[in-house]
Formats: structure tokens, sequence, C-alpha cells
């Protein structure tokens, strides 16, 4: 299986680049590229980690098609990232043409592959990528995804804390998108608590805030760089056992196609050997959820429509 990684000489890029390197099946190929010309050092660098993934790097323009070929994962984390006093919306226009120009590459190079994106705003370049896909005639919804791993984590870490308690994957499911108030964390759902409605909100809008409290706290530095790279490992773990047959693979992310709420959403999604397989609703929702739903879905569905528009 060969997984490439576009954007590997990045925060997100380099870290998540280590933990595929150590956490990739025995036999998988990693493929290393990004415009910046250490990409193929850092492939390098990592090589000397025995183990028996073989790396490889590419950098420049040129070497895209390269690198993209035979790909059977393809993960892109390349882009902007913010600066404080940024939402993630207003890297739509940096980042748009940079997803329009990969994923028109990634459409010829390696059509059947699945395609992971955890460049910002995600609400807007899925269904752009999507648009792109759709254009190229080889659009597969169950082979693109929007990581939002980054939220569930987020959403283990801040509740662990708050009850005193390990909350295993699988136990908070967050739905939705991911920028601000359409991240939903479905609280209520996880067993053994009697958090009463204020401490809900308040734990959802921690969650909520969490990558822009980490902007702030990097002082014009970045954004979140590790824990992301540990959510995409996450993620990218889960497909491949999903793609290799092993059932039961469940994660969130966000796709076309799976919801009734919103023609992008992410849910659960049980991943199979084609890509995801099944979306879970994640309905009943209890009156505090469907509020907060009901009141996050016109903006959601305006940053889709942003990102459709965008290719035409
Ligand atoms: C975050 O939530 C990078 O979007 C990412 O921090």
């Amino acid at each position: 299986m060969k997984v490439t990684l576009i954007g590997a000489a990045g925060g997100i890029g380099q870290s998540l680049s280590l933990l595929l390197k150590i956490n990739l099946p025995v036999g998988c190929e990693l493929c290393l590229y990004d415009l910046n010309p250490s990409t193929p050092g850092i492939a390098l660098d990592l090589s000397h980690i025995p183990n028996k993934v073989k790396v490889t790097g590419y950098s420049g323009s040129d070497s895209l098609i390269s690198a993209l070929e035979n790909s059977d994962i393809v993960i892109i984390t390349a882009g902007i990232a913010r600066k404080p006093g940024m939402e993630r919306s207003d890297l739509f226009n940096a980042n748009a043409n940079l997803i329009r120009n990969l994923m028109s590459s990634a459409a010829h190079s390696c059509p059947n592959a699945c395609f992971c994106l955890i460049t910002n705003p995600l609400n807007s370049l899925v269904p752009l990528a999507a648009t792109v896909l759709k254009q190229a005639g080889i659009y597969n919804p169950r082979k693109l995804f929007g990581v939002t791993s980054l939220d569930i984590i987020r959403a283990e870490s801040i509740l662990s804390q708050y009850l005193q308690r390990d909350i295993m994957p699988g136990e908070i499911q967050v739905i939705g998108g991911h920028s601000g108030q359409t991240i939903q964390p479905l609280i209520s759902r996880v067993s053994g608590h009697d958090l009463d409605e204020s401490e809900i909100r308040s734990l959802t809008q921690q969650i909520q805030d969490c990558g822009t409290t980490v902007v702030k706290a990097k002082a014009g530095y970045g954004s979140a760089t590790l824990a992301m790279a540990s959510a995409g490992m996450r993620f990218i773990s889960s497909l491949i056992r999903g793609l290799k047959g092993e059932e039961n693979i469940v994660e969130c992310a966000y796709v076309e196609g799976g919801s009734p709420y919103s023609k992008f959403f992410s849910q659960p999604l049980r991943l199979g050997k084609h890509g995801w397989s099944e979306a879970i609703d994640p309905a009943p929702f209890d009156a505090q959820q469907q509020r907060a739903l009901d009141a996050m879905l016109p903006s959601l569905r305006e940053e889709i429509a942003l990102g459709e528009k965008f290719c035409g």
C-alpha cells in the first residue's frame, strides 16, 4: 500500500510523517511530497528509523505526479495555517487554489485513491475537492474524507480531565463540521455522568475553541500541529484497517452523502475495503443537541456552497 503525504515539510506534515513511518503496517510505502526542497532530506532522515516502511521524498512542482502515481491513500496537509485573529474561513482564499490544483493532479495520477483532507477550512475545501473530482469524472464520495479526528481527540481529552476518568475511543462522537459552532460534540451521550445543560454548554464551547486557543498560545508561530498529526495518524490507521478488510472499524469524518442534515457532514462512518461503507446516523438528539444542530446548519451549508462554487 502506498500512502502519500502532500505538505510533508510543514508543521503537521513533519509530525505526521514521523508517526506514519513508525506506525504504518509493515510493507507500506510512505511517500512524502512538498514544494519545500527539504522534503527528500526529511525522507532520508526518516529512512534511518529501522523498520519495514519504505520512505521516499519528492519536492518541487515537477515531482508532484511522480509522488502521486500509484498512491492508495493521499493525505493533504499542505496550505497556509491560521495566525492569531483569523478564523478557519479566512484561509479559504489562501488555500482554495492550492487544493484545486493538487486534487486535479491527484484525479489524473491516482484516481482510485482514498483522499484525506486536513487543510483548512475543511468545511469548504472538502466540497471544493469533491467538485474537482466530479469534473474529472472520477469522484467516489466513499473515498473522499475531511479528517475531523482532531475534534474527537480534543473532546476525549477535555472530557477525560473534567470527569476524571479515561474516555475510550468511540465513547464520544463529534458531528457536523470542523469550525466554530459546526463542531458538535455529543457530550450528553457519554455514559456515567450527571452533567447539567450549562456544564455541557461550557464543555462544548471549550472543545469548539481548542484550535483558536492553540493559535493564540503559539503566539503567531502557527496553529495546532502535534495533536493534529496524532489525530491524522489515528484516522489513517483505521482507514487502512478498513481497506484491508477488518470489520467494525468506525471513525468520524466529514464526507458527502452520509447525512440527512447537510450535503457534507461529519458523523461516525464504518470503514471498509472501498472507503466508507456506511454512515451511522447519530440521531436521535436531545433538545439541547437539536437546537445546536439547527443553529449551525445554515453556516455549514454556506461554507459548503462557497467550496462548491469555487470551481464553477
Ligand atoms: C485546529 O482545529 C488545525 O484546524 C486545526 O486546530
